[in-house]
């Protein structure tokens, strides 16, 4: 293997600190940062997530609310929720848990939380200030794909980024994270040609697409950087594995640096939405942010 690994997992975990430092200096002034996850229905996998997210929160010194709806509840009923918790002082993050119930319009629902503590970054607000280069919340796994990035590489200016995937939650922001990085940015999808010829044009390439080990390792420019967001459960060999979207094994020959999956973007999703509720607390009660990003 001649790529350096790009280890997540101590990275968030450094993040994890910064922020339980920063809160802990917040209660000397009487703040705690506040974090309400909502959850609909019974996914399993939302559920761990949710509890995970739950679990670190009070790790990290804030305080952490679950708000567990049944799979039937009526969408004005949800919006009521948001609404209460869009105007409680304690609460300075509301996380909507994804996919919500069919019978539910998602973006209305996201759009109903207060931009100021959307630390997904998903509502239209958000999102046009992330667009137009502004002071936006950002959502949590772009946010951590961009730190890994940075800490690895420093100044990210003039290098070709490729992005495969174009979804609103990682390959859109992710997209606009690299444009403010000054990167020259190419999103490509299911329906580019030729993706292998694009892919190897990278100097950092972005896999986002959900599909098990899509990105081949002759698709890897030597030397690149790459971060895989992929997480994928499937039988091999008659276990179950997580893999991600890039062919670890071939890409890792290959390219510089990499992220290994599990223990790469993973980690840091959870970690920057924490980083995101202790940013919307500054803000709310107008104090400076801390530096979150670990740089010396
Ligand atoms: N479901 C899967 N990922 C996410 C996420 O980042 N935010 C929310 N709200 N739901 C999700």
């Amino acid at each position: 293997m001649a790529a350096s690994l790009i280890d997540g997992k101590s990275f968030a975990l450094g993040l994890r600190g910064r922020v339980a430092d920063a809160v802990s200096g917040l209660a000397a002034r009487g703040i705690v940062p506040g974090l309400a996850v909502v959850l609909v229905g019974e996914d399993p996998a939302s559920a761990v997530y949710v509890r995970n997210k739950g679990v670190q929160t009070r790790e990290a010194g804030m305080a952490s609310w679950e708000h567990r709806l049944p799979a039937e509840t009526a969408q004005a009923d949800l919006l009521a929720l948001i609404e209460t918790l869009n105007h409680d002082p304690a609460v300075h993050g509301i996380l909507v848990q994804l996919p919500l119930p069919g019978h539910m319009d998602a973006e209305a629902v996201i759009n109903a939380i207060d931009p100021a503590k959307d630390v997904d970054g998903f509502t239209i607000g958000n999102v046009g200030l992330l667009g137009t280069g502004q002071r936006a919340m950002v959502p949590c796994t772009p946010l951590g794909c961009i730190m890994l990035l940075k800490d690895r590489l420093g100044d990210l200016s003039g290098l070709n980024a490729v992005v495969v995937g174009r979804s609103n939650i990682v390959g859109k922001p992710m997209a606009q994270l690299l444009l403010a990085e000054n990167c020259t940015v190419t999103i490509a999808h299911s329906r580019t040609r030729d993706l292998a010829a694009v892919c190897r044009g990278a100097d950092i390439l972005v896999a986002a697409v959900g599909r098990p080990r899509m990105i081949r390792g002759d698709w890897v420019k030597p030397g690149a950087t790459v971060i895989d967001v992929g997480i994928n459960r499937i039988e091999e060999d008659g276990r179950t594995r997580l893999v991600g979207d890039v062919d670890f094994e071939n890409a890792a020959r290959v390219a510089g640096a990499i992220t290994p999956v599990p223990g790469g973007v993973g980690p840091m999703t959870i970690a920057c939405l924490l980083a995101n509720t202790l940013t919307a607390c500054c803000r709310a009660n107008g104090l400076a942010e801390p530096d979150l990003t670990g740089a010396a």
